[in-house]
């Protein structure tokens, strides 16, 4: 299993620090959560914050867009030095043409369901996207517990890309730790997001390392 630590649960006044850290902690890719107080009930950080740490680290930025207008940000997010830029299939952006924008940057779009959407949404672009996020919280803040019912949808979206003879990683995010990790790889998923199980730890190396041994 691949391992995303958000940055959400990081010590905010040493960002750079803390991606040194989970970077030398053997994280796979760092996952930067951007919220914009009106599609999420929270607000985190812009693009000048990726930029000014993306120098902390090679790994990529896997950054998660919670804004209601992405195709308005995505060039302002490549800018900074996104490599994967998913965004919410819920937004009020035309999602073709935000798909079409991140591509056109040389970054991987990606799709996001929220709880409530089904797996089948995504359907119809998972001919033009290379990654499929499904929430396992509600977005907006860390810390939340596990939703295990998100994990058919895992299954359904892995089902359809063999149908189609393609091959997409689905990521999931929120709740994931030691606990529950193992219901999620076998469910399918490819990449998972922790924050509070990584950084709440007295030694995420350890966690991380536990946590990428799950097959
Ligand atoms: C929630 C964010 C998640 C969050 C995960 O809206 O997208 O990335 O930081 O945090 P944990 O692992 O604590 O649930
Ligand atoms: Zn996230």
């Amino acid at each position: 299993m691949k391992i995303a630590p958000s940055l959400l649960s990081c010590d905010f006044s040493k960002m750079g620090e803390e991606i040194v850290r989970m970077d030398k902690s053997g994280a796979d890719w760092m996952h930067l959560d951007i919220m914009d107080g009106h599609f999420v009930p929270n607000i985190t950080f812009g693009a000048p914050v990726i930029k000014a740490v993306r120098k902390y680290t090679d790994k990529p930025f896997d950054v998660h867009l919670m804004i209601s207008n992405p195709l308005k940000y995505a060039d302002d997010f490549a800018d900074a030095g996104a490599d994967i830029i998913t965004f919410h299939i819920e937004c009020d952006s035309d999602i073709e043409k935000t798909i079409e924008k991140i591509r056109s940057r040389g970054v991987k779009p990606g799709l996001v369901i929220k709880p409530k959407t089904p797996a089948s949404a995504v359907f119809p672009y998972l001919d033009k996207i290379d990654l499929v996020l499904v929430m396992t919280v509600e977005p907006g803040f860390g810390g939340q517990s596990f939703m295990a019912d998100m994990l058919p949808k895992v299954t359904k979206i892995k089902d359809e890309c063999k149908k189609r003879g393609i091959e997409i990683p689905v990521e999931v995010d929120g709740g994931i730790g030691e606990a529950t990790i193992e219901l999620a790889a076998k469910a399918g998923v490819d990449i998972c997001v922790a924050g509070t199980a990584v950084f709440k730890a007295d030694d995420p190396a350890k966690v991380i390392a536990n946590l990428q041994s799950i097959k």
